[in-house]
């Protein structure tokens, strides 16, 4: 089987790593792809949703099978242009249509498909320009904090936890009347705060049935301690220590199963990951989120602990066959632990060289590029998380550690990682 591969960063790394292990995968190419994914396939200068390019990159080198990283060109209709086309209806895609890509594209949508299908979720309502004066009388009557949340892709910068009336009402005016998340924040879901422990949960579905995949953590916040800005995920922890096997199959029964079944009812096409974002209290499970992605940094966590082939899980959902499928774990624990440039998520210097890759690796530990690129047989930074590191350990104290001592060794100008990953589970 030849696959393309969608994506840049150290979840598409990950991927190509896995996919190239399997006797399956006959050619892995990645578009565009990063330094690390060179070392497991051909890179191809295509972005993320050229559409165009990707098809002609398609026949000429027959690939069989798209897997599609980010969300971008899912929520862009990746999946429809392709099978649309008599010429590409025959490659399998490993991503959900558009219209089912909604489940992340919109968190209005996705809120009513999850008061739809009784999946467990934050009360809410949702407003427009139309009725923006009745969402002001909404919000100043609602218990503090209050969530707004823009209701299109806003590049993980559209969700607000608000400590006061008067913040609520002037964010909620910059959204709707001042666009201040562009077109995304036209439509605001105004939704009530949920406390308790965070966490995430993984299914490859092919519409109908689905596998679970390792759960995991992942750690937000760009300071130790879970303080200052949201990033993009500074690392990640699998398995969670308080995941137990009542909880699962509380989070199967209540989010996963009517999920999936929804999907089914509606008839969406939906061959590919569902990323379950949940908050837990008290061992029940409410959904914060749906994405139609794996995540990053957690897949750098979830898809080393997968013992499977990932091209076989692939090939199984594409067919229709993940009835017959039977996850296997590895039981040791493994943390990431993502280097970022000085100043992320805020402005930073892209092309400082990094140093030390080639001290990097062995069974325990594997270094993954997220923001690289080659340049004259140097790798350079090129984007605001640079690599992620993965350690298998025992637990999460000695994973943790055997990732810090090799990020000890990797060296470039400003390079900054919190060394806290997993703190409140030791
Ligand atoms: P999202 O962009 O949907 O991933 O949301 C970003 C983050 O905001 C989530 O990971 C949560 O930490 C937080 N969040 C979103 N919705 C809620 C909520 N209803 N209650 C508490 N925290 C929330
Ligand atoms: N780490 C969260 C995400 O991928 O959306």
């Amino acid at each position: 089987m030849r696959i393309l591969l969608i994506g840049a960063g150290g979840r598409e790394h990950c991927l190509a790593w896995k996919l190239q292990q399997s006797p399956l995968c006959s050619q892995l190419f990645i578009a565009p792809g990063n330094a690390g994914t060179a070392l497991c396939g051909t890179n191809l200068g295509i972005a993320v949703s050229d559409f165009a390019k990707m098809e002609a990159a398609c026949m000429e080198h027959t690939i069989d099978m798209i897997v599609v990283g980010p969300e971008e060109p899912l929520v862009k209709g990746i999946y429809d242009h392709f099978s649309g086309n008599p010429k590409t209806a025959h490659i399998h895609i490993i991503g959900p249509s558009a219209a089912a890509a909604q489940l992340e594209g919109s968190k209005a949508f996705a809120k009513a498909f999850m008061l739809r299908h009784g999946v467990p979720t934050a009360a809410y309502r949702e407003f427009t320009a139309e009725n923006f004066e009745e969402g002001l009388t909404y919000i100043k009557a609602h218990p503090l904090p209050i969530v707004l949340k823009a209701d299109g892709l806003a590049a993980g910068k559209g969700v607000l936890i608000c400590q006061t009336h008067i913040e609520a009402t002037a964010e909620f005016e910059l959204m709707i009347r001042r666009s201040k998340f562009g077109d995304a924040g036209n439509k605001v879901v105004v939704e009530a705060f949920l406390e308790g422990i965070e966490m995430s949960v993984f299914a490859l579905t092919d519409g109908k049935e689905y596998v679970l995949l390792p759960e995991a953590k992942d750690y937000k916040r760009i300071g130790e301690g879970d303080t200052g800005l949201n990033t993009g995920g500074m690392g990640a922890v699998s398995p969670l220590p308080f995941f137990n096997d009542a909880l699962k199959q509380k989070v199967i029964e209540k989010v996963v199963q009517p999920t999936i079944d929804g999907l089914h009812k509606e008839n969406m096409k939906y061959t590919g990951f569902v990323f379950f974002g949940l908050m837990i209290k008290d061992d029940e499970p409410m959904v914060i989120e749906y994405n139609c992605r794996m995540g990053d940094p957690e897949t750098e966590v979830v898809i080393p602990r997968l013992q499977n082939d990932l091209a076989a899980l692939l090939l199984a959902a594409a067919e229709n066959k993940l009835a017959e499928q039977e996850i296997i774990t590895d039981s040791r624990t493994a943390v990431t632990i993502v280097a970022v440039s000085e100043g992320y998520p805020g402005d930073y210097e892209k092309g400082l060289q990094v140093r030390g890759l080639d001290t990097a690796a062995d069974d325990e530990t594997i270094v993954f590029h997220s923001g690289t690129i080659h340049s004259n047989d140097l790798i350079l930074t090129n984007g605001g998380r640079v690599l992620a590191v993965t350690s298998f350990g025992n637990n999460i104290m000695a994973a943790g550690e055997a990732s810090k001592n090799l990020l000890d060794e990797i060296y470039f100008d400003g390079i900054y990682y919190r060394r806290d990953i997993g703190y409140e589970f030791v």
